[in-house]
């Protein structure tokens, strides 16, 4: 379903590019790759460091034909196909951090931000970006315990984003057109619950600048995280911002 790929030295941001170029490829979907982005950019307005070749930035551009409420399971899919390239193409295990980050070694390897553009029912395209640390690096000291990079923890491993790209879309290919075509995100559910690094854990949920501590106990049907509350009562959360305890 990938109609272009681009691959520049440096961008802003691979997901703003991307959105700038839409509009231009009617009906088109495609990837946009960076050796480095001035203003790579994270989840809830946060900078995200993206120095030239140290990682794989990238965003795919997709116009999914789908009610714009089931577009967080497009953050799923996009986390299992990357999650289980990674685990291909470098040997090891990578576990998903519900719903956007990638971790190894109880570090976080990589994080996803999806942007969407849309209208009542219709999706106009939504773009979904990955950044994954590949090269071996020192980070700054607030970020020393909490991010990773693929050779900071795989000995064997050495930096190869084409590879880690290739098998991604692959996979990314599958799940979408699975999903895309009959509904169905089986495969992916499995993946991320078997990946899961916040099942079974206490998780901080924040919503509205309110924050609630929960069990994590499974992921439904939908790909929401499912919790109980001090009181042993189920709540369901989709895509807040969940932080979680003892990672
Ligand atoms: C997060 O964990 O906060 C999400 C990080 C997403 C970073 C990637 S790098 C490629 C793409 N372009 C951006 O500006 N951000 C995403």
């Amino acid at each position: 379903f990938l109609n272009k790929a681009f691959f520049h030295e440096s961008v802003d941001s691979t997901n703003q590019y991307a959105k700038s170029k839409a509009m231009d490829f009617p009906g088109a979907s495609f990837i946009v790759v960076a050796d480095t982005q001035s203003k790579g950019r994270g989840r809830r307005g946060r900078n995200w460091e993206s120095l030239k070749n140290t990682g794989l930035w990238m965003s795919l551009l997709a116009k999914p034909d789908i009610n714009p409420e089931e577009a967080p399971k497009l953050t799923l899919i996009a986390a299992a196909a990357m999650a289980k390239a990674i685990d291909e193409v470098a040997d090891c295990n990578v576990g998903i951090k519900w719903p956007n980050d990638l971790i190894l070694n109880g570090k976080k390897i990589g994080g996803i931000l999806t942007e969407l553009s849309a209208e009542p029912g219709y999706i106009n395209y939504v773009v979904i970006g990955i950044g994954i640390n590949t090269k071996k690096r020192e980070f700054d000291s607030e970020l020393r315990d909490k991010a990773t990079s693929l050779e900071n923890e795989l000995l064997d491993y050495k930096m190869d984003h084409l590879r880690i790209l290739k098998v991604f879309v692959k996979h990314f290919e599958m799940y979408y057109n699975q999903f895309v075509k009959f509904s169905d995100i089986e495969a992916v559910l499995t993946i991320n619950r078997e990946k899961s690094v916040t099942l079974n854990r206490t998780v901080c949920v924040e919503t509205g600048g309110e924050t609630s501590i929960y069990n994590a106990i499974r992921l439904d049907e939908e790909g929401r995280l499912v919790v109980l509350d001090q009181a042993g009562t189920e709540k369901t959360i989709f895509f807040g911002e969940v932080s979680v305890r003892g990672i």
